[in-house]
């Protein structure tokens, strides 16, 4: 079976290739070109495609991909909030994912950008590479013997627990389904999590229900000099009120890996393009602020799995078997 793969990259090219051979099976074509109506249209003698978070997979390109014969659709990530499921099921594509490469990936990086923030990191990095060796403007603050507040506690949010937990913080949560293994998680309300969190990092998925969840009233009912993270999805977070939040004093600090902007950034270099009224551009301007180019899962472990996982993926499809990683 040949699979298409879109928006690959050197280290996709690198990561499967290492492994390829173990797949006699399947045959890689890897197009650099995104996902889009127009780019799926040149899809030919591919049973399967291979597509990423940045990838259109929505109803126009599933049913160009249809009448091109695909019939699967491998997406190398966990979230699948850019595939239209409804319609993959109505043109007959099967889609799979990767559920979880290395949870603790993105959480480390949840916890590199809270750290990043809290104590300055990106201004001092700056300023001593300028030999300015003065500490003005650097004070930071703990996370020892603070709370931090954990949104969504499935298995990238149970990773951050236990490195908050590893740091001497109190650790609270918030999900409709509370993990059994995280017996040292305080589950509470959502509005007492916003009033008691010193560190608020988002880990729930991306779906009508969290559309926004971060937004004017939520940031209102937050403590003041809070430090928010979200390596999750863009979407959770209304950008305009961030933005007027940040602009209230409201936070100590922000990391952002994902925001609502990022499609046309993400992964790209657009050092020579000037950002037309870019919200992006604003987060930026903020001292505060540290932005990520969705980066959380991105390291070596993680594309080892993830580049596994797929593969097995199109051969338990091509084998008629159950991965357990259908998405529909
Ligand atoms: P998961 O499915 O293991 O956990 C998600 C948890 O969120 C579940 O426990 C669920 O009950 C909970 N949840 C659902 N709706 C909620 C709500 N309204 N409020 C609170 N909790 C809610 O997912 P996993 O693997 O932990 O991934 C979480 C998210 O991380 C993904 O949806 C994806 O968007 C993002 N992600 C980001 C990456 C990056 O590179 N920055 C890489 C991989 C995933």
């Amino acid at each position: 079976m040949r699979i298409t793969f879109f928006a690959a990259k050197s280290y996709d090219r690198e990561s499967f290739g290492k492994i390829k051979d173990n797949y006699p099976e399947l045959e890689l074509e890897y197009w650099e070109t995104e996902l889009s109506p127009k780019t799926a249209v040149y899809v030919t003698d591919s049973e399967a495609i291979c597509a990423f978070v940045s990838s259109d997979v929505g109803e126009e390109v599933l049913k160009v991909l249809r009448d091109r014969g695909v019939k699967l659709v491998l997406m190398r990530c966990a979230g699948f909030n850019n595939v239209d499921l409804d319609a993959a099921a109505r043109y007959g594509i099967k889609v799979m994912r990767v559920p979880g490469y290395s949870p603790e990936a993105v959480a480390e990086h949840a916890m590199a950008l809270a750290m990043a923030v809290s104590r300055h990191l990106h201004k001092a990095y700056v300023k001593v590479r300028e030999n300015n060796f003065s500490l003005q403007g650097l004070v930071g603050v703990n996370f020892h013997g603070k709370t931090a507040g954990i949104i969504g506690t499935g298995k990238i949010g149970a990773a951050m627990a236990r490195i908050c937990r590893g740091y001497g913080m109190r650790v609270i949560g918030y999900d409709m389904y509370p993990n059994p293994d995280l017996d040292f998680v305080e589950y509470v309300e959502l509005d007492q999590l916003l009033s008691e969190s010193d560190l608020i990092s988002l880990h729930c998925p991306l779906m009508d229900s969290t559309y926004h969840m971060i937004n004017l009233e939520t940031i209102e009912k937050m403590k003041d000099g809070v430090i928010l993270i979200n390596t999750s999805r863009g979407g959770l977070v209304k950008t305009d009120d961030l933005i007027a939040g940040i602009r209230e004093h409201k936070f100590f600090g922000v990391g952002l890996d994902v925001y609502e902007e990022e499609t046309s950034n993400v992964f790209e270099n657009r050092e020579d393009d000037i950002l037309m009224h870019s919200t992006t551009a604003r987060l930026l301007s903020f001292p505060n602020v540290i932005v990520t180019s969705h980066q959380g899962f991105f390291t070596e472990e993680a594309l080892e799995a993830i580049s596994e996982t797929t593969l097995n993926n199109a051969m338990a499809y091509l084998r008629g078997e159950s991965a357990g990683t259908e998405l529909n």
